[in-house]
């Protein structure tokens, strides 16, 4: 089985759970959005995905592969963006030093699909909020991910800003990677997204084609969702 695969898996903090026997499989292509009112546990959802956290109860494996052993071939952009005190040409070097490779050709094209060439040697700390987020996608790309996990990479952005991040995440996809990606923005889960994943009190209550979610909810939970009374 290649993608994505969550079996039976819950998620515990101090004896509170927090994610309930989450089940699903998903092919690795496209756009995936995870859409849920604040605290349901979109973040938590991406984290173990990711493999960051593991699951208390239950199994999460990237093509049949538990997570923890092959963590490396996806990049994670955080609800706020990791800046590391440097240069944004030195935060970009960072996760290719860390695999033993120093490839400035790769940080040049990095830096260009994020349009911070410009800027390669400000301090990132200097950068505006779209312009660090811009970055920090730019930084999980960089070693090559085959998934890509952002977690509400636009809030609080401009649409101008938001329209660069798309365009970065669109050029991924188009280059056969698979992205999952959180977000409130409504308008942007029906531009992006090929499949939704719903979920609302730690529970995933809907896993479908986008246009089917959009179109034909099946939950209460959902429909309240999208008309903003939940
Ligand atoms: N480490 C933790 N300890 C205790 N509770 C936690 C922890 N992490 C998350 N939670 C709780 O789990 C629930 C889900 O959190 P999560 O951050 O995944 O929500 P979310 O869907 O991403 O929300 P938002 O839209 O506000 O970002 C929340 O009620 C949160 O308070
Ligand atoms: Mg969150």
């Amino acid at each position: 089985m290649t993608g994505l695969k969550l079996t039976d898996v819950s998620y515990s903090v101090d004896g509170t759970q927090l994610l309930h026997h989450i089940n699903f499989a998903q092919d690795n292509k496209g756009i995936n959005a995870i859409l849920g009112p604040n605290g349901a546990g979109k973040s938590l959802l991406l984290s173990l995905i990711h493999g960051v956290i593991r699951p208390d109860m239950g199994l999460v494996t990237w093509d049949g592969v538990a997570t923890h052993k092959n963590k490396h071939t996806r990049g994670f952009v955080f609800q706020t963006p990791i800046v590391l005190r440097r240069s944004v040409r030195a935060n970009l070097a960072y996760p290719l030093k860390i695999i033993g490779k120093n490839s400035s050709a790769a940080i040049d094209d990095m830096l260009e699909l994020s349009h911070l060439t410009a800027l390669a040697d400000q301090p990132a700390a200097s950068l505006s909020g779209g312009e660090a987020q811009r970055m920090a996608i730019a930084r999980a790309l960089i070693t090559r991910p085959t998934v890509l996990l952002l977690d509400e990479p636009c809030s609080n952005l401009d649409p101008a800003s938001t329209k660069l991040i798309e365009a970065m995440i669109r050029t991924f996809v188009a280059d056969s990677g698979s992205v999952y990606i959180s977000t409130h923005d409504l308008a942007q889960a029906k531009r992006l997204a090929d499949v939704v994943l719903f979920i609302e009190a730690g529970q995933l209550l809907e896993h479908k084609p986008a246009e089917d979610f959009f179109a034909t909810p099946a939950t209460p939970q959902a429909r309240a969702y999208l008309s903003g009374d939940l």
